[in-house]
Parts: structure tokens; sequence; C-alpha cells
């Protein structure tokens, strides 16, 4: 629904910003002086310090923080470059990391590629010139030859979601491969033969080894690939994409019992699909989801779902980036969390 906008007089443009000459013209003192009161105001004697911050007061001056931090090289900002920021899978993870920058009074700069290179190199070069202590990316794709040109020019990196290819290099990921795997061992279980999987690029790594896992499966449960898996890729890993998903495995020939989907909400977008055809889940369809995310556990037909542990991810991540920043002692780690499978009502056995 459209929002109205109701224009009040004329729009005016913020005051310009005052500055530190501002402050020491109107106290009467040097600039040195007025930096002294901000920096290091036993230096000054009482009176003085009186006089620059009622001036301070009365021009309402805030110091240019990113300025004092790019001189002195201690920003207290860190960035964070994730696939979708519309993803409450990332919305979890960037919550775990502002917390922890929180305790050491850093600010989170957030922002998303949308599964673009191009997008991630133009934020990355941006929160460079920002100064931030350092970026938390998950990669766009397997080219990661910008990693080592970024920490060359002195920004720390860490991998968000995403195993490190180097001992050199922190990362804090989830074993997708294990993720895959769970999601279709739970379907054999139940007695599924014939999956559909509607996953996301393989060029995502997340995409690529929850694959790995869902064959590995298969294999190993003695099924041929051919067979027993119909896969179809998205362009999109959202609802939208579930829906385009789903439509594609309906209208194969032979038919599929049970779905695979790269994420909730794929999931939401194939349950969304099946809902609107009459196609019953889990009876007619079984349907099991990926990340666990809040709303996973409360829709009419609640999504099974492999977990992870989105807040931790997060947690962990911003401690190894505070550490290698702030450390020249730092040891590079690389954090590799476990998945769960949470079985809820929307899965089950095919039907007879
Ligand atoms: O971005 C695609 C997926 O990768 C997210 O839903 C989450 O599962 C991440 O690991």
């Amino acid at each position: 629904m459209a929002a109205t906008v109701e224009r009040m007089g004329r729009s005016s443009r913020a005051p310009r910003r005052r500055s530190i000459k501002d402050v020491a013209d109107l106290a009467g003192v040097s600039v040195g002086t007025v930096s002294n009161v901000l920096n290091k105001p036993a230096l000054v004697a009482e009176e003085t310090r009186i006089k620059v911050e009622a001036a301070i007061a009365s021009l309402g001056f805030v110091r240019n923080g990113s300025a004092r931090q790019l001189r002195a090289g201690t920003s207290q900002t860190v960035g964070a470059i994730v696939l979708d920021i519309s993803n409450p899978f990332f919305t979890d993870v960037a919550r775990g990391v502002e917390d922890r920058l929180a305790e050491d009074d850093h600010i989170l700069i957030l922002a998303s590629s949308d599964d673009r290179l191009d997008k991630q190199h133009r934020y990355l070069r941006l929160l460079e010139e920002q100064g931030v202590q350092g970026v938390l990316v998950s990669p766009a794709s397997n080219d990661l030859t910008w990693l080592d040109q970024t920490r060359a020019r002195g920004t720390a990196v860490v991998l968000l979601d995403r195993p490190s290819p180097s001992p050199q290099i922190c990362s804090v990921a989830v074993d997708d491969v294990k993720g895959g795997d769970l999601a279709a061992t739970h379907l054999l279980e139940l007695g599924h033969q014939r999956i559909g999987f509607v996953n996301g690029s393989t060029k995502i790594r997340q995409c690529a080894d929850r694959r790995k896992g869902v064959r590995k499966a298969l294999r190993a449960a003695g099924l041929r690939i051919a067979d027993s898996l119909v896969e179809t890729t998205v362009s999109a890993l959202n609802a939208d994409g579930g829906e385009e998903g789903l439509e594609r495995l309906l209208r194969v020939s032979e038919p599929v019992t049970a779905i695979i989907c790269a994420n909730d909400l794929t999931a939401l977008g194939v349950l969304r699909g099946l809902r609107r055809r009459r196609i019953s889940v889990p009876e007619q369809m079984a349907v099991v989801g990926y990340d666990d995310v809040e709303f996973a556990g409360v829709l009419t037909t609640p999504l099974t779902s492999i977990r992870q542990p989105r807040y931790q991810i997060g947690r962990a991540a911003a401690t190894l980036l505070l550490n290698e920043a702030g450390s020249r002692t730092h040891r590079h780690e690389q954090v590799l969390f476990q998945p769960e499978l949470i079985v809820r009502e929307s899965s089950g056995p095919p039907a007879r």
C-alpha cells in the first residue's frame, strides 16, 4: 500500500555542522586549546575549560569522530557485508555482531551485497574509505581474490558464514555439508525415495555445501542421484524463489514427495505455493527448510528446519575481528559450528 506524505511548509536543510574553529572563535581561545579541552582537559585552566565548554554547548558542537579516528588510526566502527539484509538469518547474525561490538564501545555499519560481487566490492571500498577497524564478509562468490588485497591495505577481514580457505584468515561458519546431510537423511528415514531440492547458485558456498550434503546422504542410502533427487536452482533464496522452484518441481514427470529448501525464506514460498494448489503438507508433500529462523516454528504448519546458531555466529565473528584488529599477537581462528535438525509438522512419511 503506497504511503502518503503530507508536506508541512518549506523543507529546510539541516544547519551547517559547527567546527572546532567556530568554538575557538566564540570562546576567544585557540583551536589547540579547544582540542585540549576535548582530549586532555587536565592541561587546561578551569576558567578557560568552562568558557570553552560553554561555547561547545551554545553552538551544539559535535566533534567529528571519523576524522579523529582516522587521524589516530583507532576507528570504532566495524563493517559487515551480508548476502541479504532482508533475510532474518543475517539480521539475527548482525544482532550478535552488534551486541558484541557494543561491549567494546564499537558500532556496526551493515550492508547487503544481494549475492552480487560488484556490490560487495563497492561496499568494501566504501567501508575502507570510512577507515573501519575491519570488515565481516559473507562472500557473494567463491572468488576471494579481494580478500588478500583488502587485508594488505590494513583492513582486518573475518569471513562470516563461510569456512576460511587458509589458516591465515579468520572465519566463522556452520558445517553446511552436515546440514544438507541431516535434511536429506531425515526425509529418507521417513521413507521418501524421490526428493526435490530448491537451491541457490552453487557460487554461494552455503548452497554448494548443502547440495554436497544432500547428495552424500542419498548415496549413503544406496540411491542413485538421477532417480532420487530433482534439483532446481532459483534466482533468489526468498519466498518468490521458493514458489518458482516449486512450480518447476511440480512439472517433472515423476513427482517428488518431499522438498528440501536452501533456507527458510525459500521454504516459505514453497509452503505458500503448496497451499495455493491445495497440496497438503506433510501428507502430500513434506517440506524441510534451513536456518530455523524465528518464524519457522510459528507457521500454520510449523516448519522442519536445520538450525544454525545465528546469534552465536555473529558474536564469534565480531570477537575474532576485534582481536585481530586490536592485537599484534592475534592468532587466526576458523570457528565451525554444527547444525541441528529441528523436526516439526511440515515433514512426515510419504502418502502410501
Ligand atoms: O544466504 C543464503 C543462506 O546462507 C541463508 O539463508 C543462510 O542459511 C546462510 O547460511
